[in-house]
């Protein structure tokens, strides 16, 4: 459905996106991950024809958003993280003006504007005025605005900031909907634990590079492979059992980093797998170390994204 290929974005000599390639199928929802300034809103701008990359290309549904424009805008809908609405209109008359910008008729619009309405569940606020609305209701509202002419991709920035937990569930509900729909959808957030729960799969971006791309569960097998290792000493082993454990560890080659999280307890980076880790216990025990336990210490997504974005 999306092809992005060696997508680059410079501000002046400022590389806010850097040689970005990407493929999202159909009926995927994917979520685009990344800190303040990963260059998330700078990538979905160009996917919404709103601005001209620097060099590369991307292309929906095999239409060349760079080069023909004007046939993309028709399969794509674009929600961007701040809005304006018009405030003077009732909901269903907004609706009604996005449907006439893209020359729908008047039945389809009435049609399109009840099912949209009834989607974001703001059937009841048809009548309604927009500035009558609250932000999160004007979120789906704009949501609402972007499916009018029924596209083919969805390109949401941040479509759920601001919003109260119950809204964000409900959005969750709403993108699944949209994936029944046969839709693609390009969903950016701050937070990746949220976007894990409701994406098929995501890309984690950083100052302007693609640091991963794949499934929920490939990024957890990535992070949780080179996760560091948990040692606790027995209780009672006192501050002699800790030194000898930690002179150990630096002895040894493969340990990168040693770090006393508790008085008993040493985090330990190790450069390399199972047999590694098996290596260190080993020596350990040879040396007659007091280790009651000795674990790689799973990493939350929280704790996965911090890990990630951290240097790129
Ligand atoms: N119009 C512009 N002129 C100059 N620099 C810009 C412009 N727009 C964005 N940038 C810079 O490009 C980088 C990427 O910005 P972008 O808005 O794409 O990030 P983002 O991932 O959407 O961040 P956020 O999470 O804060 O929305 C930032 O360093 C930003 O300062
Ligand atoms: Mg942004």
């Amino acid at each position: 459905m999306l092809q992005i290929e060696h997508l680059t974005k410079y501000y002046g000599k400022f590389p806010a996106l850097q040689d970005l390639n990407l493929e999202i199928g159909d009926r995927q929802l994917h979520g685009f991950v990344g800190p303040n300034g990963a260059g998330k809103t700078t990538t979905m701008r160009i996917l919404a024809t709103l601005m001209a990359p620097t060099s590369g290309t991307a292309s929906v549904d095999g239409v060349n958003v760079v080069k023909n424009a004007h046939e993309a805008r028709k399969l794509i809908g674009y929600m961007p993280d701040f809005f304006g609405t018009y405030d003077n209109m009732k909901c269903s008359e907004y609706l009604d003006f996005y449907g006439r910008c893209y020359r729908i008729g008047a039945k389809e619009r009435a049609r399109m504007t009840a099912q949209l309405l009834e989607l974001v569940q703001l059937e009841d606020k048809a009548e309604e005025y927009v500035d009558s609305l609250s932000r999160g209701m004007k979120q789906r509202l704009c949501l609402a605005r972007s499916l009018i002419h029924d596209p083919k991709l969805l390109i949401l920035d941040e479509p759920a900031s601001g919003m109260d937990p119950r809204a964000r569930a409900d959005m969750k509900g709403i993108l699944r909907t949209l994936r029944e729909m046969g839709k693609s959808v390009l969903i950016s957030s701050h937070i990746l634990p949220e976007l894990s729960e409701m994406c098929d799969s995501l890309t984690i971006l950083d100052h302007g590079h693609l640091v991963f791309s794949g499934s929920v569960e490939n990024l957890s097998d990535m992070m949780n492979g080179n996760a560091p290792l948990d040692i606790r000493l027995a209780e009672g082993s006192g501050e002699t059992a800790v030194e000898q454990a930690v002179t150990c560890l630096k002895e040894l080659p493969c340990v990168t980093e040693i770090l006393q999280e508790e008085p008993l307890l040493l985090r330990v980076r190790v450069d390399g797998g199972e047999d590694v880790c098996s290596a260190v216990l080993r020596e350990m025990m040879v040396r007659g170390l007091p280790v009651c336990d000795f674990h790689r210490a799973p990493m939350n997504l929280e704790k996965v994204f911090m890990e990630v974005t951290q240097d790129a």
